[in-house]
This record gives structure tokens, sequence and C-alpha cells, in this order.
């Protein structure tokens, strides 16, 4: 029999007789492993780590092509926790942060005041807010599109469709399959906004409507026209309304610059919002907020849990207690006006890209709200050095590319960019 490796055909298990090639077999298998253990015993769990956080580190201010602040600056929080020792402490924020709860090791409290900051923001009075710190946006879509569903079975007894641009998250489309949800994906416009008119074809009336309007697109940074689609909605009269709003990225900012009507309740008439807190805001790892309606809150029937004091609203059990007061931290330390400085200087930093996009003759599109900067797709080591996210849209040209500007990307980096684009890609078209 020949030797597994040689005849080319490596098998994981040995011959089925024959001492020596068995042994073989054992033996060509230790050549393999033997050096790989070796690689392992020579990096001490400490050097790996080490090393890997100088890999992370040096990706950081580079990352330009995914909606993530890089500017987290919290090493006076990682300082005070670890003086506090409060790592000795494992904390849950199980349960509803507004009740009382049995389990008290949590940080609800500065979770009440997370959200007692936010509501405002988004046009929700300090009475009427629900909500808590998500683990995520995603997180937050789906506690916007189950207590939505609940909220319209509640009113009308009759499972809603779900209308959503096709461009929107997919975590919309996602959650929309968990629920067991029919749902009409509507078509956008090039520049990736729901085109109304198809909305307003696809609208049943004669079933409740959720509807989950996009604020700010993944891609290209596009939002829906509120407006017009209220007037359908009033025109058309479905049965019962839910609107949610995914603001992933741009609930972040747009609180803080002119356009911040676009995520104020009392303009727009949501029921509920999701946004992302690593997104803007710049955390270390995802979380998120969520804010509805008690009106909504009462809807969502929750199950009348016993150990945890009643009753448990959110999907999830178990929630991080640390994200509430990381978030409650940056509060207090970027306040309002850190807040409108830095929102400022990314959308400013955003013209100045498409700017110099443009002058260098790469199509580019931006909307003045907007921190998205898409253009045409460079070349394959552009992509990478930046990690740009790719996309393709026909109507725009075919293959795509964004940046979406975020505080850890400066001038510096920007014009380092531009430079690259010219050198990597000489004669791009619009
Ligand atoms: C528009 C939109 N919604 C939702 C999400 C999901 O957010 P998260 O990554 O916080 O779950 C994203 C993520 O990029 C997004 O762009």
């Amino acid at each position: 029999m020949s030797h597994p490796m040689i005849s080319g055909q490596p098998t994981s298990t040995p011959p089925k007789n024959g001492t020596f090639a068995k042994a073989c077999f054992f033996l060509s298998l230790a050549f393999v492993l033997l050096p790989l253990l070796q690689t392992n015993a020579e990096e001490k769990p400490a050097d790996r780590l080490d090393r890997f956080a100088r890999e992370m580190r040096q990706l950081r201010t580079g990352a330009i092509g995914y909606p993530v602040n890089q500017n987290t600056d919290l090493a006076e929080f990682y300082e005070w926790y670890v003086d506090s020792k409060l790592y000795e402490v494992s904390m849950n924020n199980v349960g509803d942060p507004q009740q009382p709860a049995i389990m008290t090791l949590n940080t609800h409290e500065f979770e009440n005041e997370v959200i007692r900051f936010f509501a405002p923001l988004y046009g929700f009075s300090e009475k009427e807010a629900w909500g808590f710190v998500t683990h995520s946006g995603t997180d937050g879509n789906m506690h916007g599109m189950y207590f939505g569903v609940k909220q319209l079975l509640g009113e009308t007894k009759t499972l809603p469709i779900c209308y959503v641009s096709e461009e929107a998250h997919y975590s919309i489309k996602r959650v929309a399959d968990l629920q067991n949800l029919e749902i009409r994906l509507i078509k956008t416009d090039k520049r990736g906004r729901m085109i109304v008119s198809e909305f307003e074809k696809a609208l049943d009336p004669s079933k409740p409507a959720l509807v989950v309007v996009a604020m700010g697109t993944t891609f290209k940074g596009a939002i829906d026209d509120q407006n017009a689609i209220d007037k359908v909605l009033r025109d058309k009269k479905p049965v019962a309304i839910f609107r949610h709003l995914d603001a992933a990225l741009f609930g972040g900012y747009l609180p803080f610059t002119d356009y911040k009507d676009l995520v104020n309740r009392r303009v727009h008439h949501f029921d509920s919002i999701a946004v992302s807190g690593h997104k803007f805001f710049g955390f270390d790892e995802p979380m998120g907020i969520f804010i509805t309606t008690r009106k909504t809150l009462k809807n969502t029937n929750p199950f009348k849990v016993p150990y945890l004091n009643g009753a448990v609203p959110t999907i999830t059990c178990s929630r991080n207690s640390l994200f509430a007061l990381k978030f409650w931290w940056k509060i207090k330390k970027t306040g309002l006006e850190g807040f409108q400085k830095q929102a400022r200087d990314i959308l400013v930093n955003a013209q100045y890209l498409e700017d110099q996009l443009n002058a260098i003759g790469y199509g580019a599109w931006q909307d003045d709200y907007s921190n998205t900067v898409y253009f045409r797709r460079p070349s394959k080591a552009i992509m990478k050095k930046y990690i740009l996210a790719p996309d393709h849209d026909d109507r725009l040209g075919g293959d795509l590319a964004h940046v979406i500007v975020m505080q850890h990307l400066t001038r510096g980096i920007i014009d380092e960019f531009i430079r690259d684009l010219k050198a990597g890609n000489p004669s791009p078209k619009k």
C-alpha cells in the first residue's frame, strides 16, 4: 500500500491493515501536526494577545468603509473600571429597567438616564417614552418590529404586512422572516430612496401596515420621504399602522444637526426608533438604543416572570450592564455640544470628500444630511487598504464603493485616500 500523503490521497483514517502502513500514517500525521504545536508553544498567550491588539490598532484609523467611529476614547472609563474593581461583579440588566428589580446587580438607573437623555432628542415626551439600551441596531429593529406586530395584532387581530424599501438593511428582512410576516419590498430610486408611488401601489389597506422607514440606508445613506409616506397612509387608510424608524447610523448624529426634525416623532409620528450605539457615539463594541411609547409597551403582552418581579418586555432575558454604564459615561464626557461638534465635523468632511472625489473625476454622490459618500469602485488594492465596502448598481454605472465619514476620518486620511486613488486608478470616468 502506498503512503497516504505520497499517493496524493491524504486520508484521516489509518489504513485497515499492515503495521508498517499504520506506523507510516501516524508518523506522517505527527510530521504535519508537530510544527503547528511548536508554533503555538513558542508564542505565550500574553504575547499573542499583544500581537493581536497591535494588529487591530494598526487597522483602526485606515478603516473608513464601515459606519463605526474609531475614536472610542474610553481610556478614562476603563481606568475607572479597573480602579473601582467593578469587574469583580457580574451584573445583568435583565428585566424592565423602569420597574423595580429583584436582581439588583444591574445598571438600570444609568440605563434610564441614557433613555431620558435621548427620548426628547427623538421627540418622545418623558411621560410617554419607554426604552432600553440594546445589544445593537439589529436588536432595536427586532424590538421595533416585534412590538409593532404585537400592537397591530392587539388592535386588529390580524397579522400586518411589513413594508420596507429594498435598499433597507437586511436585518429588517431577517426579522420579518423570523416573525413569519409577509414583507413587501418597495423599489427604490437610484439614490436609494423608497419610490413612494410604488409603496402606494403595494399598500393593502385591508391589512394592518408595519412600515419600516429607512433613516439612512446602509450603502447609500438614503432617507425615505416620511411626509410622502404619511400622505399615502392618510389617503389609503390601512386598518392600523405602526411606523418603526431604522436609524442605526443616522439616528446617532442627526439630532445634533440642522436635520434633527428627520428623527423627531413630533414631526414625523413614528412609533419606535432603533439606533446603534457603536456607530456614531464611538464604543469599542456593538450596542444601541431602542425607544418606543408606553402605549406600545402595554400591547407587548409581556410574560409574567415571578423570579424577575413580573413582566419582562424585552425579547432577550439577560442584557449587558456595561453598555448602559459606558453610554452614560460617554454622554457625561461628551455632552450635547461635543456631539454637535462631532456631527458638524463629519458632515463637513463628507462634503469635502465628495468634492475631492469629483475634482479627480471620480463620480461621487452624497446628500447634505449624510456622512456616506459613494463612488465608482476603485482597485482591489485600495478597497483592501481602506477596508471599503462594495456594492453594485447598474443605474449608477455598476460597481460601487463607499466611505462612511466618521470622527476618525481626518482631512489627512482623506487627502491620502485621494492621492492613492489618483495613483491607483489613473483615468477614472464620472
Ligand atoms: C441601516 C442599518 N440598519 C441596521 C443596521 C444594523 O445595525 P447593527 O450592526 O448595530 O446591528 C445597520 C448596520 O450597518 C444599518 O446600516
